[in-house]
């Protein structure tokens, strides 16, 4: 049976009125009429309505935050920062998966206007075509990739981020540096070729499309393009992948083909996770600074829903010192691989 306030009303003899008011903890009720009602509501079993309070609240206290790959370990760390300020606003937080084809995105957040959550938290991979409000008159924040719109967008730089590593790579003395790329539909991808061929072109090194090997952001497309330029043997000593799960691959390429990570081929990352910081040797990478970053959606998200000002915030990213990046003096007996 359900308990509801009519119950606590009849069980201490009080108006429905006021046993509302003390649930609520809202003005008019003694401390002590309070407290008896807390008291008979927990010995009821009594439970607050959640739909019923946020039809009078116009707030449902529910976030949804959509994430494109939950498998990649990038989206986890995200969470725990969206998570943790969540938690403080006392505010429900949803995970979704955000479908990366554009018609099934804008029907999820459609879905979610619908259940009334009181605002989204959007990493999208690619956005509908339409070029009005992707949160259908939601509450919105764009986060990582950077999005469309009047809503505002917590990032990286992602070209500036991708420029440092490529630059980190050029000043330990390499000259022929290859680029495991992002997926080709994904705006971060570009970004972050453009900050490797910017660092490449200033200091007067080849960053041409032969330089650059399809990858997708996953173990095994690193791998692959690693294959690829080991094929070449065209001289290449560093390596500059889009993000930390390409550069694993790469690094389990190069350990089944018996070449050295740093000695013959360097490796440089982009993202930061836990799990770079296990590889043999540990990965250097470019460090987003992944949890600031779902802290600071959410925080933006929650202005937002109070109709405070929210703009864009962009944080910086940072070289994350490992041992697969190594000085290169570019005498050829340095490197056995030959590559
Ligand atoms: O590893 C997943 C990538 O997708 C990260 O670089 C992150 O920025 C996201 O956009």
């Amino acid at each position: 049976m359900v308990v509801t306030v009519y119950d606590v009303a009849q069980a201490t003899g009080l108006s429905i009125a006021s046993v509302s008011r003390a649930l609520n903890a809202r003005p008019g009720v003694s401390a002590a009429t309070s407290a008896r009602v807390m008291r008979t509501a927990a010995d009821l079993g009594y439970r607050p309505n959640e739909v019923a309070r946020s039809l009078v609240a116009k707030k449902t206290q529910t976030l949804a935050l959509l994430v494109p790959d939950i498998t990649n370990p990038f989206f986890p760390e995200l969470v725990k920062g969206v998570q943790s300020v969540a938690d403080e606003s006392d505010q429900l937080l949803l995970l979704l998966d955000a479908p990366s084809e554009p018609d099934r995105l804008a029907q999820r957040l459609a879905a979610l206007h619908r259940k009334q959550v009181d605002g989204v938290i959007l990493v999208a991979s690619e956005l509908p075509a339409a070029t009005g409000d992707v949160f259908d008159g939601m509450p919105g924040v764009f986060l990582d990739r950077a999005g469309s719109g009047g809503a505002p967008s917590v990032h990286v730089d992602q070209e500036h981020a991708a420029y440092l590593a490529t630059r980190h790579v050029i000043q330990k003395g390499h000259s022929r540096i290859a680029h495991i790329q992002g997926p080709v539909n994904l705006t971060v991808s570009a970004l972050r070729r453009s900050g490797w061929e910017r660092a490449c072109n200033e200091a007067g090194i080849a960053s041409g499309d032969n330089r650059v090997f399809p990858g997708d952001f996953l173990e095994a497309g690193g791998h692959r393009a690693m294959e690829r330029i080991l094929d070449a043997a065209d001289g290449t000593t560093a390596v500059f992948a889009a993000n930390d799960l390409s550069a694993i691959g790469a690094l389990a390429c190069c350990a089944s083909r018996g070449i050295r990570v740093p000695h013959d081929m360097s490796i440089i990352g982009f993202d930061g996770i836990e799990l770079a910081r296990y590889t043999s040797p540990a990965l250097t990478t470019v460090a987003q600074p992944i949890r600031e970053l779902g802290e600071q959606a959410c925080a933006l998200l929650l202005r937002r829903i109070a109709g405070e000002p929210a703009d864009d915030i962009v944080l910086e990213a940072s070289i994350s010192h490992g041992g697969t990046v190594r000085e290169w003096s570019g005498r050829a007996d340095e490197s056995s691989g030959g590559v």
